[in-house]
């Protein structure tokens, strides 16, 4: 089984691939770039032994506030930050061998040392492969994302680090849901409207 290295920035010109996927989110260099130079110690990837690109993992963090948080040990942090997954994708002929888990495992312990609360990521509503996988692990449905992506519905998916004993980032989940019950029902209510404008337009023809 292959172990996680860091991403290199050659690694860009050998993961198409497996970025060319429809359910891995093809982002332009401009988006890619910033966010490898900013934290190249949170981007992961899984190499083959015939040195070929079969997964990687594009953590980053993002800063909540700028105000500086007491952590765990009695120390400050400079600001508060939580974990983020910007992307993750494995190559088609190496899934279900348990590499998503190990990047995703593999990350969370380097989240871990920031001391961040918790790691969040966004996931296609569809996607039901990625969003077992996220389960399997322990993140929890945190918010419904409605219209996110250009087609689909997303989820925010949430889990607590090491540092929130209390799991308070998942304070807020009750109130989420009803705000996404009724955030469901407007546009269940969308196309119901729309669908019977479509009935009446094509019978006055
Ligand atoms: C989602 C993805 C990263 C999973 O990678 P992977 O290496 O196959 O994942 P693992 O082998 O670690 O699977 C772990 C668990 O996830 C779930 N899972 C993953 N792929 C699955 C599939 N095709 N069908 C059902 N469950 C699946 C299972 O619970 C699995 O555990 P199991 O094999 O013991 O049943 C991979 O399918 C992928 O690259 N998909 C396209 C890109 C994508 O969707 N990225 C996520 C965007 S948010």
């Amino acid at each position: 089984m292959t172990t996680p290295r860091l991403f290199q920035l050659e690694d860009m010109f050998k993961f198409n691939h497996i970025v060319l996927d429809p359910l891995v989110e093809v982002y332009p260099l401009p988006f890619f770039l910033p966010k490898i130079l900013e934290h190249p110690d949170l981007v992961l990837t899984a190499v083959a032994p015939d040195d070929r690109l079969v997964g990687f993992i594009l953590g980053t963090r993002i800063v909540d506030s700028q105000e500086p948080r007491i952590i765990g040990d009695g120390n400050y942090q400079q600001s508060a930050c939580h974990g983020h997954i910007s992307a993750l994708a494995v190559a088609h002929d190496y899934r279900r061998l348990g590499l998503g888990t190990r990047l995703m495992e593999s990350l969370r312990q380097l989240l871990d040392r920031y001391k961040d609360p918790y790691v969040d990521l966004c996931v296609r509503e569809k996607n039901h492969n990625a969003i077992d996988l996220y389960e399997t692990l322990g993140y929890v449905k945190y918010r419904w994302l409605p219209q996110y992506y250009a087609n689909d519905h997303g989820y925010d998916m949430r889990l607590p680090l090491a540092s929130d004993v209390e799991r308070r980032s998942l304070e807020g989940i009750t109130r989420n849901k009803f705000y996404s019950f009724g955030n469901m029902i407007f546009h269940l209510l969308i196309i119901f409207v729309e669908g019977v404008r479509q009935i009446l337009k094509s019978d006055t023809r």
